[in-house]
């Protein structure tokens, strides 16, 4: 190793060092200069342009493009809306901001959100599958491209990360967040941070993070969409808090309240959630808004009478701005005027808003984010769709795989089966507001694209996606678009046999539709629909080799097909190259390496069902009745979290650590060997766990505190090398204190969180 000079390092540690307080002193300077522009403006402001700042509209969308209300477009006028969310491309975005910094008084710019959450217009897979490739840094481009896409399209803030953690998979919004875990959790919030907001807000290619829902939304009772949540303090520290502080650490610029109670408390009342943790404790330093109308719903949750009770006990909750609620805008200045709310108040949220405003740069160029060359070219970009399907490939877990049925071999006659196969609406998700489905490629079209001419591709519909009339009711009631099929479910399925039996082998292409999953979509079954069901029945007896193809946004319970079926592949909603990215995987052209974020139940029965649980005091023995188990189902899912196969197989061994006995200021360092004795190249996440043996508040079996996702070619093996420092091993006490206690512990490495190797060690002051 070439030695370095001890001057030379003090010189580089010097001049690091003023480095450091060189940015520190910008910082600052531009903080003073910050600080200085707003309260000069604030002086300004009426009382009715303040209101107006925290009040956020929606436009809305005709066939003809993007319209805005009469009555709002007076509002924008007026001064009396601030931001408008739901507004996109450059010429529209640019005719609001127009009205906005010509026609008001203090010429204020508005400032543009929407949801962009796995993709602007090009759509990348659905926030529960990229958490399934354990790939950080993947996820955090993808956030970067659909900053470029949104930004490029007259955006400045978008309402992603969604972090919350769920472990019920009836709730139908799983599909927008990361899983179960708060660690894995958390490094992926703080990659969509980085990935939206870069290092320097103030640029024409950088959006506005909102931090979603705040707070334990995915912990909403029975998975019932906008029910109540009533948890513990240790639950919510330890499991359900960590994502939040994560992103809010990583310097997300807003955070979105949720629509649910929380012991009682809706989010949006909540001054304990939103002051004294958010602001106080973590010292968030951004902007509050409510979610959708959450602020008008505190009347029917029954802790206001009128909008005005809403409003007044929002702001004193310490939320800043107001969407779709109209409880600020009408409410607020006759509040003020009969004391309830101070002006002091109402200047500190209008504060927070105009930094978001001066931190986007958009008092320096209110058209910063609106340029038409730039949306040109950055909008489906070539590089985009190669990414996505780069990351949809990425995101596909293998579920099952017996007898190497997969990969196919571009040869003989395929047939492709089932609603979801020729079928490109369903592939961009329930969250892709912007994407253009006519865009998305089809699994039947990627298939046919790949095989080209060297195998026979045959097709049949086979089913519906659903023949609940209940459900396609309510799916369709928002225009939705399942399209049932003019024949009758057996025709479709004689069909379907026949056509399986021509063919060598099957792709059945199964699971939900996007409405099935996502906002206001729970299901209390959570199998694959009952007509599909039937459909797979009907193919699996002709005893033709079977591929399952999954795409659905939660993970199903998927019982009988892992008894029957040879081979699964849970694809999710991949986005705009999906098909093109299932026929990757299903060739073999590349080795799929997704790995899920939430368990597989076993059965509705089961939920929740999650790794990080308590051993009880009484474990679960099948040979012993008075023990924590069901008669009739196995305690454990049927896929565990962190589990996923690939072609190729991988072995752990060799765990090693340095010490059996640890001591809080040096770290304990792990090795493990990770060898790849399978036939190809293929990536494996190796997951590192730990379980605190005896402390004086039990604690969960298992916690993920590392992984690492390893490239390996045939034959290839690599040591691995993991920490963990004292600081892992800490948890809320019953003080509610954030501490380790000395004892023993387990360590654990493997390629899922129920296959592992263990290793013991005590931890000693
Ligand atoms: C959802 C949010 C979303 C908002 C704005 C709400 O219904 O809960 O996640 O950001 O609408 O579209």
């Amino acid at each position: 190793m070439r030695r370095i000079n001890i001057p030379v390092i003090v010189v580089l540690l010097a001049l690091t060092a003023m480095q450091v307080s060189a940015q520190k002193v910008t910082k600052a300077s531009s903080t003073v200069k910050m600080d200085a522009f707003i309260n000069a403006l604030i002086k300004k402001m009426t009382l009715e342009e303040k209101i107006g700042q925290l009040n956020l509209l929606t436009s809305d969308m005709a066939v003809t493009g993007p319209v805005m209300r009469k009555g709002y477009m007076e509002d924008i006028k007026a001064g009396r809306c601030g931001n408008i969310f739901n507004a996109f491309t450059p010429d529209y975005v640019r005719k609001l901001q127009q009205v906005a910094v010509d026609s008001t008084r203090l010429h204020i710019p508005l400032m543009f959100g929407f949801d962009v959450i796995h993709g602007h217009k090009t759509i990348f897979p659905v926030p529960l599958a990229m958490a399934s490739t354990w790939d950080t840094a993947a996820i955090e481009y993808a956030a970067r491209l659909s900053a470029d896409e949104a930004s490029a399209d007259g955006l400045d803030w978008v309402y992603s990360p969604m972090v919350d953690i769920a472990r019920d998979p009836r709730w139908g919004r799983v599909v927008e967040g990361a899983g179960e875990d708060p660690f894995l959790g958390s490094a992926i919030a703080r990659a969509y941070v980085h990935g939206y907001q870069g290092t320097n807000l103030d640029t024409d290619s950088t959006v506005m993070a909102c931090v979603k829902h705040f707070a334990l939304y995915g912990a909403v009772e029975a998975g019932r969409e906008y029910n109540a949540v009533d948890m513990g303090p240790r639950r919510m520290f330890q499991f359900y808090l960590p994502t939040y502080k994560a992103a809010i650490d990583a310097g997300a610029g807003s955070v979105m309240t949720s629509f649910n109670t929380i012991n009682g408390v809706p989010a949006t009342a909540d001054k304990w959630l939103l002051t004294d943790l958010l602001r106080k404790k973590w010292g968030f330093k951004g902007f509050v808004v409510t979610d959708y109308g959450s602020m008008a719903e505190l009347i029917p949750h029954g802790v206001a009478a009128d909008k005005a009770q809403a409003a007044n006990l929002a702001m004193h909750a310490g939320v800043d701005m107001d969407m779709m609620g109209m409880a600020y805008s009408g409410t607020l200045k006759e509040l003020v005027k009969e004391g309830k709310v101070s002006i002091a108040e109402i200047d500190n949220a209008v504060r927070h808003v105009l930094e978001a405003k001066y931190k986007l740069g958009l008092f320096k160029n209110p058209y910063l984010r609106m340029n038409d060359d730039r949306a040109k070219e950055e909008i489906m970009s070539p590089d985009k769709l190669v990414f996505a399907r780069k990351i949809a490939r990425e995101s596909i877990v293998l579920l099952k795989n017996d007898h190497d049925l997969l990969p196919l071999k571009k040869t003989g006659t395929i047939a492709v089966i089932g609603p979801l196969a020729d079928d490109q609406r369903d592939m961009i998700g329930p969250w892709s507001g912007a994407g253009d489905w006519h865009k998305a490629v089809s699994i039947l079209q990627g298939i046919k694209s790949a095989a080209g001419n060297q195998a026979v591709i045959l097709y049949s519909k086979g089913a519906n996606i659903t023949e609940d009339t209940s459900m396609l009711r309510q799916l369709n009631s928002n225009g939705g678009d399942i399209v049932p099929s003019d024949k009758s479910p057996d025709e479709l399925i004689k069909e379907a046999v026949e056509t399986a039996n021509k063919a060598d082998v099957v792709v059945m292409c199964l699971g939900e539709s996007q409405g099935m999953t996502g906002e206001a979509a729970s299901r209390a079954d959570i199998r694959i629909p009952a007509c599909q069901r039937r459909l797979l029945r009907a193919v699996y007896k002709t005893k033709k080799p079977v591929v399952l193809v999954l795409s659905n946004g939660r993970p199903l319970v998927l019982t009988w097909e892992n008894e029957h079926i040879h081979s699964i592949l849970e694809t999710w909603f991949l986005g705009t190259e999906a098909g093109n990215a299932i026929a990757d995987i299903l060739f073999g052209e590349y080795d799929p390496s997704g790995k899920i974020t939430m368990s597989f139940p076993y059965a509705v029965g089961q939920i929740p069902v999650y790794y990080n649980e308590l051993n009880t005091g009484r474990p679960r023995n099948p040979m012993q009745k008075y023990t924590s188990k069901y008669l009739d189902i196995p305690n454990a899912p049927v896929y565990p979290f962190g589990y996923g196969l690939s072609y190729t197989h991988f072995t752990f061994s060799n765990l090693t650590l340095d010490k059996n006995i640890m001591r809080p200021e040096t770290p304990l360092h792990i090795s493990v060997t990770l060898t790849n004795d399978g036939n190809d190249a293929g990536s494996e996440t190796a997951q590192l766990y730990i379980r605190d043996m005896v402390a004086s508040v039990a604690q969960p079996v298992k916690e993920l505190k590392g992984f690492q996702k390893v490239f390996l070619k045939k034959g290839e093996s690599k040591t691995l090398h993991f920490t963990l420092t004292a600081n892992d091993l800490k948890f809320y006490d019953q003080q509610g204190k954030w501490v380790y206690e000395p004892g023993a512990f387990k360590v654990f490495v493997g390629g899922n969180s129920r296959d592992v190797l263990e290793r013991d060690f005590r931890l000693e002051k």
